[in-house]
């Protein structure tokens, strides 16, 4: 269920079943566009969680990239993967920092409100799926809050969260990504060679966390306690990229495909560094309004 703003039947009974069509492969495949490290790891990660029928912990992966880059995308395609009617189940929640948390002096009341939802929905379904949108946003005090549900108890307040799923989305680590990026392609490397542990990738986003003081991460103790599974890298987006997504609008439009507007769409948006323009500054997130002003 996307949220908008905590809703006053706070522990509604959810859908009785959980469903698990397949398809994950083929979605992060056709629909998400240069992103190869982030559909290996969420791929593996996600498949080996579900055949695993007694996992030790609930999973949880982090999901870090400047804008654009399709976070939000692989959430949706994760959870139209997992979840009866995707995104909008009633297993799947969606929480945005600045949106359903908005005031610190509240903290207190959102921390309570957002125990009960978790605890009340994981009590319903075992398999939920939590997204934290905007989490370099996110008040420690919730983040912390959260992270209780994320170890390997065998239950807290005799409910387990082994077979929940949490996503944390935010833009924290995408300078150091990016850096990593440009360094390797102004090394004449292919994109796709750019690799989770050869490059140290991994460990270079957690200490960009760690060391980002104004970072929601760094302020909660998230990273300390080893909660995440996975961070997983988005890189930033090339012209071919942004052609791509603005072909694949036009397909969802039922609009015949036209290269020479995506191309259009593609070579007027900005992309930095200044000297070489290599990547998109906002990844893919313009392409769909300007759409309509080329048609
Ligand atoms: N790698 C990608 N492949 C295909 N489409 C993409 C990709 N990245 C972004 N898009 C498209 O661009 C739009 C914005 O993407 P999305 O919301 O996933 O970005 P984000 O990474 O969550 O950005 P932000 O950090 O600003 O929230 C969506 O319409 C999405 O489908
Ligand atoms: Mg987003």
């Amino acid at each position: 269920m996307w949220l908008n703003g905590f809703p006053a039947v706070f522990l509604l009974p959810l859908h009785p079943h959980c469903v698990f069509p397949t398809g994950l492969a083929f979605d992060l495949r056709n629909s998400l566009y240069g992103q190869h490290l982030a559909s290996e790891v969420i791929l593996k990660a996600v498949t080996g969680f579900m055949e695993d029928n007694n996992p030790s912990k609930p999973l949880v992966l982090s999901l870090h990239g400047s804008s654009g880059t399709g976070k939000n995308l692989v959430a949706k395609i994760i959870a139209k993967n997992l979840f009866e009617g995707g995104d909008l189940s009633t297993q799947v929640h969606l929480f945005i920092a600045t949106h359903h948390f908005p005031h610190s002096a509240k903290v207190d009341t959102y921390k309570a409100q957002l125990q009960q939802w978790i605890r009340g929905n994981v009590s319903v379904c075992p398999r939920s799926m939590f997204i934290f949108d905007e989490m370099d946003k996110m008040n420690p005090v919730l983040t912390d809050t959260i992270k209780c549900f994320l170890d390997h108890y065998t239950q807290v307040d005799g409910v387990s969260y082994r077979q929940a799923i949490f996503l944390f989305l935010s833009n924290d680590g995408g300078r150091v990504i990016n850096r990593m990026a440009l360094d390797f392609l102004k090394a004449g490397k292919e994109r796709e060679d750019i690799k989770l542990n050869s490059q140290g990738l991994e460990t270079a986003i957690n200490n960009d966390l760690f060391n980002n003081k104004n970072g929601g991460f760094w302020r909660s103790s998230l990273i300390d306690s080893n909660v995440v599974d996975f961070f997983v890298p988005f890189l930033p987006l090339e012209h071919k990229h942004v052609v791509m997504c603005a072909l694949a609008e036009m397909h969802t439009l039922k609009l015949a495909p036209d290269t020479a507007i995506a191309g259009k769409i593609a070579n007027d948006i900005p992309y930095f560094p200044q000297e070489t323009k290599m990547f998109s500054v906002k990844g893919c997130k313009s392409v769909k309004q300007r759409l309509k002003y080329y048609l």
